[in-house]
This record gives C-alpha cells, structure tokens and sequence, in this order.
C-alpha cells in the first residue's frame, strides 16, 4: 500500500492522453477523474500531440495506436525526441490489438506498459500508479545526483582554495625576513599574470601563474640572515650561497603532483636566468621557460621599485629605465613590450591600487576578492 502522501503526489500526476475515438477517451477520462487525477489532457487529434506535449509538460503518456494521420508510432517517436536528457516519461500504449508483433513494436518503440480496451478500472489506475511512481523516483534520484555533483564541486572549491592559501602562506614565509608583509611575492603574482595574460597565454596558464610566481623565491627559506640582510655588497662565495636559493626552491616544490606546484618549481629555478645567457645558469634565450622569462621582468621590476632593508625604492620612471635597458640583454625582448604596454595602457595602476588596499586593509578575505577582481579579464 502506499502511503498517503505518496499517493496523494502521484495523483498530481499531468496525464496526456492520445485517442482518436472520441468514446474511448471519455471512457478513460472518467476513470481517471474518479481515480481522483486531476491534471489531464485529452486529445483525439493526433497532429496537435506534439504541441500539447510541449505546452502541457506531462508526466505521463496514453497513447492509441491506430490512429488516422499520425499513428501512434509515429505520435511516440515525436514525443520520446522531446522528452529532455536524462528525463524519464513512460508512455502507456492503449490498444485493443493483443497480437504479439506489434506489442513486440511497441515496447522496442520506447512503450513502458499496455492497458488493453476495453478498460478496466483497477488496472487503469494500478498500472498508471506504478509508472508515476517509477517516474518520481527516477526524478528523485536525479535530484539526489545533482545535490551530490553540486557537493562535490564545493569541495573541489574549497580544496582548490585551501591550496592556493596554503601556497600563498608558504611564499610569505620565504619572503618573511626582508618583506614582513608578504606584499612582494604577491606582487609579483599578479604582474607576472598581467603580463602572461598580455602575451597571450591562456586564461588557465595566467590563473596558474597568477597563484605560481609568488613562490618563486620560496629557497630564500635555505639562505642565512647573515647573507640575505647583508646591507653592503655580498662576496663572490656569500654570492654563489645566495644562488642557491633557485635550486633550494626548486626541490621544495620538486614532486608535487599538481601543475601548480610543477609551474612553481620551474619559476623558482628559472627566474634568475638572463635572456644573454649571463644568469644564475648561463641559460639562455627562449631555452629559459616563458615563466621564468616573465617572473624575471616582475621581480626585478617590484624589487626595484620598493624599499628593502637594505636598500631604497626606485621610482617607477628609474624602474622602468632599467627594465627597458634591460630590453634583450637581461631580459626577453617581448616581456618587456608587454610589460611597457602594461604600463602604457594603466594595468600597472591596478597593481597600485592593491597595493594601497592590502597596506588600508592588511591581507583580508576582503582584499584577496578585490584583488581577485584586478585579475578579472582585461579584454
Ligand atoms: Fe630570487
Ligand atoms: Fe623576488
């Protein structure tokens, strides 16, 4: 037996029913009334099925087969194509015909069940029950599935997020001893993804860039004080120790199974390199990773342009001089163009403006939406 709320939901049901003879339908229609069915569409003219389809929205189909223009298969074959993806709506075939062959073509034309006429009554209503109830459960469970895909991609969310919180946190430990506040490895983040969007690369590659670059001298975790606060100039061996940080960077990232991390290793190992072939390796030229070519350009760029301990900010006209004159010796002719027409177009003035946020607001979930927000499409 079924419960009273079940019952009463199935008999909410929409029924569309299809039959030409008008004595038959009224027949079933009362049958239906009385099994207490409200929503019903009677039709006796098979060419209007499929409008009265789409308007009506059923939840279940009877349809006659031997009907004069379009026949029931023909009806069936109209309906099943507007039925949506993933949807499930029986059709119940009302036939007085019992010959095996053509119930055989019913049921491979997509019909659920069978009421043979003339009707009777318990059948009726305990075969269209069954359906309706088949059909509740089917969209119950789509329902389900939804909820759980809609969970699933929470947690993805929030996963992803956590990485790149977890990353960003990592990035300002490395940069914790001459940048208390994190802002460079930031910083050079969002520049170096100003700059890959502006050569072209792909929405995902700047996403990846965006939340890689920061990390790009996570190896400075690996070099003394005494060597990374120096004030005066370092001595060729405190130099090479100092060098090292791109290989140290480079193993803490090593191994990580995420194109994130795999980036990041690449930047850190990279970003020193020289386009002349006159840097940290002696690599040179388009050998160097387009990443770590653009992480060059930003780092210099915002460590040029901001106070150290141990040294005094360029202003940006100085800045940008040194990174022009660096044009195709220290840095990738290209970089460089686009970096000029960051500056040129005003992108660099959203860089600013985090900047002024973070230093108003510190590093809020407020400001990591704006600057969310300053690395909206460009274009
Ligand atoms: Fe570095
Ligand atoms: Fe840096």
């Amino acid at each position: 037996m079924l419960r009273g709320n079940r019952a009463n939901q199935l008999q909410e049901g929409r029924l569309l029913v299809i039959d030409d003879e008008d004595s038959a339908l009224e027949a079933l229609e009362k049958m239906l009334r009385r099994g207490g069915y409200t929503f019903l569409a009677l039709q006796n003219d098979s060419s209007t099925a499929v409008d009265t389809f789409r308007q009506f929205r059923p939840d279940l189909v009877l349809l006659d087969l031997h009907m004069p223009g379009m026949d029931g298969f023909q009806v069936m074959e109209a309906l099943q194509g507007l039925v949506p993806e993933g949807e499930y709506v029986p059709f119940v075939v009302l036939t007085g015909d019992l010959d095996p062959e053509i119930r055989a073509r019913a049921l491979s034309s997509g019909a659920k069940d069978f009421l043979a006429k003339p009707y009777e009554y318990n059948e009726v209503l305990l075969r269209i029950r069954n359906l309706l109830e088949t059909r509740m459960l089917h969209q119950q469970l789509r329902e389900h599935n939804d909820l759980l895909e809609e969970k699933v991609r929470e947690r993805t969310k929030d996963l992803e997020e956590t990485r790149t919180e977890l990353l960003r946190h990592l990035a300002m430990a490395a940069e914790y001893r001459d940048d208390v506040t994190g802002r460079h490895a930031e910083r050079v983040g969002v520049l170096s993804a100003l700059l890959a969007r502006r050569l072209g690369l792909s929405e995902e590659v700047v996403r990846l860039i965006r939340y890689a670059a920061p990390l790009h001298d996570v190896g400075k975790i690996g070099i003394p004080d005494s060597i990374l606060m120096k004030s005066g100039p370092l001595s060729k061996a405190e130099f090479e120790v100092m060098k090292s940080h791109t290989h140290i960077g480079a193993r803490i990232l090593a191994g990580g199974r995420f194109p994130l991390l795999e980036l990041a290793g690449e930047i850190a190992l990279t970003h020193h390199e020289r386009w002349d072939g006159k840097g940290y390796t002696g690599m040179a030229g388009e050998r160097i990773p387009l990443v770590g070519r653009i992480v060059a350009v930003a780092d210099v760029f915002d460590s040029l342009s901001h106070e150290r301990p141990y040294k005094p900010a360029c202003d940006l006209e100085e800045a940008m001089g040194i990174i022009e004159g660096g044009r195709g010796s220290h840095f990738d002719p290209r970089v460089v163009d686009a970096f000029v027409d960051l500056v040129e177009e005003g992108d660099l003035v959203q860089l600013r403006a985090l900047e002024e946020l973070e230093a108003r607001y510190g590093k809020t979930g407020r400001v990591r939406s704006e600057s969310t927000q300053l690395l909206a499409p460009v274009s």
